[in-house]
C-alpha cells in the first residue's frame, strides 16, 4: 500500500468525544440549519455535517429563524456562487440580531481560501468561526470550542494536503438516491480551476470502505449510488500499484440488491477503455458518461493545463459509442477563457456538432483568485463572452431537442423523485440515462420506479404518461 491518509481511529475518536461533550452542554431542543451550494461533493458534505449535529442533539430545520445552529457550505467555482454564499450569510444577520445565542459557522470552498477567512472575520462580525474543507472533521471540535469559549476562529492553516475522515455520522438527504465519495481533492491544477486550492491534493479512500458503504446502502434499499470525486479516473494511484477505478466499480457491481450506479467526474485525460469495457459488461451502471471537455480548440486546451486533445477525445468518443451505442455522453464547457478566438470557439461549436451531446452545462469563464488563468493577458470582454454563451446554448438546444424526440412514443423505466417544482400536478423522475421525465401520478411511486410512455419534449425534458 502507498500513501494511506486515512485519520487514524483515536483522532476520529476524538471527534466523537467532542459531539458527546456538545450535546451535554446544550440544553435539550436545539435545532440546526445547513444551506449548501455547489457540487454533489459539497452536498455529500453537508450530509456529513447535518449527521454530526445529529449526533450532537440538534435536530435539523429547514427554517434558518427557528435554528441555533446555522452552518453555510459554501462553493467558490465561480464568481457568482461566491456572492451567493455572502448574500445568504448577510441575511442570517438580521436572525442573531433577534436571537443572541445563535452561532454561524461557515465552511466549504470559498472559505478555505486565505483572504476570504479573513475578510469574514473582518466584515462579518457576526459569523462566529470557519472550517475549511480539509478539515470538516473538525466541525464538533470548533463548535464546542465557541460555545465554551465565545471566542471566534479564522484559522485554516491546517492540513493543507487533506486527510480522510471514515465513520462519522451521517444524514442523508434523500433515503433512495445516495452519494458516494471515493476520493477526495484533485491535482490537476487546470489554469481556471480553484478546486484544487480548496479541496487539497487528490487522496482515495480505501476499497474495503467504499465497497462496504455501498453494501449498507444496497442492503438500505437505495435505488441509484452516485460514486464522487474531482477525477474518479484516478482513483487509487495514491493508493494501489495494480487497483483502479474500473476495478472499484466491477466490485460495486458485485453488490447484492437492485440498484443502479453512476459516477462523476472524468477527466478526459484519464478515462480509459478497461472503464468503458466495465460499463458495457455491468448492467449495474448506468449508461451515461459525463466527460467534461471545456473547449474545442487545442491551443485552449493547452492554455488550460487539460493534457488531452480533440483527437484523444473524439477518440474515446468513439470508443464509447462502438461498445454502448445508445450511450447518454454529456459534457462541461468553458466559453471565454482568456484567449479564446473566435476561431477557437468555433472549434467548440464544431465539437458540439461531431460529438451530439444528449445535454452540456456550459459556463461563462470567471477569474478566480490566485489561479493561472486569473494573470493572463487578453481576457475575453463581457459581452463577447454572453454572446457567445448564447450561440453555445442555442445549437445545443436544437441537438437536445432531436435527441429527446427520439424518445417519442417510447416507454421508459424511471425513478421517481419527487414533485416537479415548475408544476405540482406532475411527478419528475429520471431514466437511466438521466433523462428528465414529467407525468401525472401518485406520491406513493416517489422512491420506486414507474413505466412512462414519453408523449412530448423540450430541450431538457421529457413528458409522458403512466403506463
Ligand atoms: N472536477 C470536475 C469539475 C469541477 S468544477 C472536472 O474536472 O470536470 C465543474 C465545472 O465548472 C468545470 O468542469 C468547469 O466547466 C467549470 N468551471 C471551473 N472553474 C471555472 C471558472 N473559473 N469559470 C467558469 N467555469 C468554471
Ligand atoms: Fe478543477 Fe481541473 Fe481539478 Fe476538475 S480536474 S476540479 S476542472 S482542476
Ligand atoms: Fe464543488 Fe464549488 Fe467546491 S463546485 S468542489 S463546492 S468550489
Amino acid at each position: 500500500m502507498k500513501k494511506d491518509k486515512t485519520l487514524s481511529a483515536q483522532e476520529t475518536e476524538k471527534q466523537f468525544e467532542f459531539m458527546d461533550k456538545v450535546r451535554k452542554y446544550n440544553r435539550e431542543g436545539m435545532r440546526a440549519y445547513i444551506e449548501t451550494f455547489g457540487c454533489q461533493q459539497n452536498e455529500a458534505d453537508s450530509e456529513r455535517l447535518a449527521g454530526m449535529a445529529e449526533y450532537m442533539g440538534y435536530t435539523v430545520t429547514d427554517d434558518p429563524s427557528d435554528a441555533d445552529l446555522i452552518v453555510v457550505n459554501t462553493c467558490a467555482v465561480r464568481e457568482h456562487a461566491e456572492l451567493k454564499a455572502l448574500s445568504v450569510t448577510g441575511q442570517f444577520k438580521h436572525i442573531k440580531q433577534n436571537k443572541s445565542g445563535l452561532i454561524i459557522a461557515m465552511c466549504g470552498c470559498m472559505v478555505s481560501q486565505e483572504h476570504r477567512s479573513q475578510s469574514i472575520k473582518n466584515s462579518y462580525p457576526y459569523v462566529d468561526f470557519v472550517f475549511d474543507t480539509r478539515s470538516l472533521h473538525t466541525f464538533p471540535e470548533r463548535l464546542y470550542e465557541r460555545l465554551v469559549t465565545g471566542k471566534r476562529s479564522f484559522d485554516i492553516s491546517g492540513s493543507q494536503e487533506g486527510v480522510i475522515a471514515e465513520g462519522l455520522p451521517v444524514r442523508r438527504a434523500s433515503d433512495f438516491k445516495a452519494w458516494l465519495s471515493v476520493m477526495y481533492g484533485c491535482n490537476n491544477f487546470c489554469t481556471y480551476c480553484i478546486v484544487p486550492y480548496v479541496r487539497g491534493r487528490e487522496r482515495s479512500r480505501r476499497r474495503e470502505n467504499i465497497l462496504e458503504e455501498a453494501r449498507q446502502l444496497a442492503a438500505s434499499g437505495y435505488r441509484e449510488i452516485t460514486l464522487l470525486g474531482q477525477n474518479v479516473n484516478s482513483y487509487g494511484n495514491d493508493l494501489y500499484d495494480d487497483y483502479d477505478f474500473a476495478d472499484l466499480l466491477a466490485d460495486i457491481c458485485r453488490t447484492d440488491g437492485d440498484f443502479t450506479v453512476r459516477f462523476m467526474t472524468s477527466h478526459p485525460k484519464d478515462a480509459t477503455r478497461k472503464l468503458i469495457d466495465t460499463m458495457a459488461e455491468n448492467a449495474k451502471i448506468a449508461k451515461q458518461f459525463h466527460l467534461p471537455l471545456q473547449s474545442g480548440s487545442d491551443r485552449i486546451l493547452g492554455l488550460m493545463n487539460r493534457k488531452y486533445n480533440r483527437d484523444r477525445y473524439l477518440d474515446l468518443v468513439g470508443y464509447m459509442r462502438l461498445k454502448i451505442p445508445d450511450i447518454t455522453i454529456t459534457t462541461d464547457i468553458i466559453v471565454g477563457f482568456p484567449g479564446e478566438t473566435e476561431e477557437d470557439f468555433e472549434m467548440t461549436l464544431d465539437m458540439l456538432s461531431r460529438v451530439q451531446y444528449d445535454n452540456i452545462f456550459s459556463f461563462i469563464y470567471s477569474k478566480r483568485k490566485g489561479t493561472p488563468a486569473e494573470k493572463m493577458a487578453s481576457q475575453v470582454p463581457d459581452d463577447v463572452k454572453k454572446e457567445r454563451f448564447e450561440r453555445l446554448i442555442e445549437l445545443q438546444n436544437g441537438i437536445s431537442r432531436r435527441k429527446n424526440e427520439e424518445y417519442i412514443g417510447k416507454t421508459i423505466r424511471v425513478l421517481v423523485e419527487g414533485r416537479s417544482k415548475t408544476d405540482d400536478s406532475k411527478l419528475t423522475g429520471r431514466n437511466e440515462k438521466n433523462r428528465l421525465v414529467h407525468f401525472e401520478g401518485e406520491d406513493s411511486l416517489i422512491g420506486g420506479y414507474a413505466d412512462v410512455t414519453v408523449e412530448s419534449v423540450q430541450p431538457h425534458a421529457l413528458f409522458g404518461r403512466l403506463v
